[in-house]
């Protein structure tokens, strides 16, 4: 999972859309910013050098394994910006509140069974007048090119159900971060896109087959032959995969 994520924090069009939303919040210089499900620390790493020396990042997230991996890949960014990386959980933050200038969860909310009580804690350790920003990809709105377009939905939809408590989290961030009592959310959309075949879409493709042949959603000829559709797609030219991601951001009542 941790060379999951740096890949996928190092693919081009991830960083943009990364970027994107960390500018829609927006984060600036002498922030206090909190990161719940900070992974192995490729969002920490973005943040440290957009709030400078002034600001501060503290990353949480409750994978020892994660976390260890994320104290070596930040050691240079600590060098520029104070940030603190601590095992906990989103559900129960070790912080007093009013503490934060913004919390943000970038592709956690999706993997979580109560968001909202994660959502309720990030607003209580964010200050008045501070925000709360979500981001999120939504399984229900991928486009594929293949030549199979039955078995692709079946391994899409069947495998994001397995896995994801919400599927469709993205287009429900907004009425989440209401529901926790934040104020003038806004709500940005964005996209990743790629005709390539760039290697975190190849192996996100391939771990999508291996799963969906451990949850019997298909044999394996038929994972095998789902993967080989996309070779033949590349070779012609025509592949596409996109999967619309869903920045919120919500500010703390004063
Ligand atoms: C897909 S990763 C995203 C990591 C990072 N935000 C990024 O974009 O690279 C999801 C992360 O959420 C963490 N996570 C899962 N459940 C959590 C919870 N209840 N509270 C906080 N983090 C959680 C996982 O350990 C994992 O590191």
């Amino acid at each position: 999972m941790a060379a999951g994520l740096e890949a996928r924090g190092r693919t081009p069009t991830q960083a943009r859309l990364r970027r994107r939303f960390l500018r829609f919040v927006p984060v600036g210089p002498g922030d206090r910013v909190l990161e719940v499900g900070c992974g192995t620390g490729v969002v920490v790493r973005d943040l440290a050098a957009l709030v400078g020396r002034r600001g501060e990042v503290v990353g949480i997230d409750p994978s020892r394994l994660l976390l260890a991996r994320a104290r070596q890949l930040c050691r240079e960014a600590a060098r520029r910006s104070r940030v603190a990386l601590r095992l906990g959980n989103g559900g129960q933050l070790p912080f007093a509140a009013n503490r934060f200038d913004a919390a943000l969860a970038i592709t956690v909310i999706l993997h979580v069974a109560d968001p909202l009580r994660i959502v309720q804690e990030m607003a209580r350790v964010t200050r008045p007048g501070g925000r709360v920003g979500l981001q999120d990809q939504d399984f229900g709105v991928v486009a594929l090119t293949h030549p199979d377009r039955e078995l692709t939905d079946r391994i899409m939809q069947g495998v994001a159900e397995h896995i994801y408590p919400e599927p469709h989290s993205g287009r429900r961030l907004p009425g989440l971060l209401r529901r926790a009592g934040l104020d003038g959310v806004r709500l940005l959309t964005d996209v990743y896109q790629d005709t390539t075949l760039e290697p975190w879409t190849k192996t996100f493709l391939e771990r999508r087959a291996e799963r969906a042949l451990r949850f019997g959603i298909v044999d394996a000829p038929a994972a095998t032959r789902w993967l080989d559709g996309f070779t033949e797609v590349v070779a012609e030219g025509a592949f596409v995969m996109t999967l619309n991601y869903y920045g919120a951001v919500g500010t703390k009542p004063e």
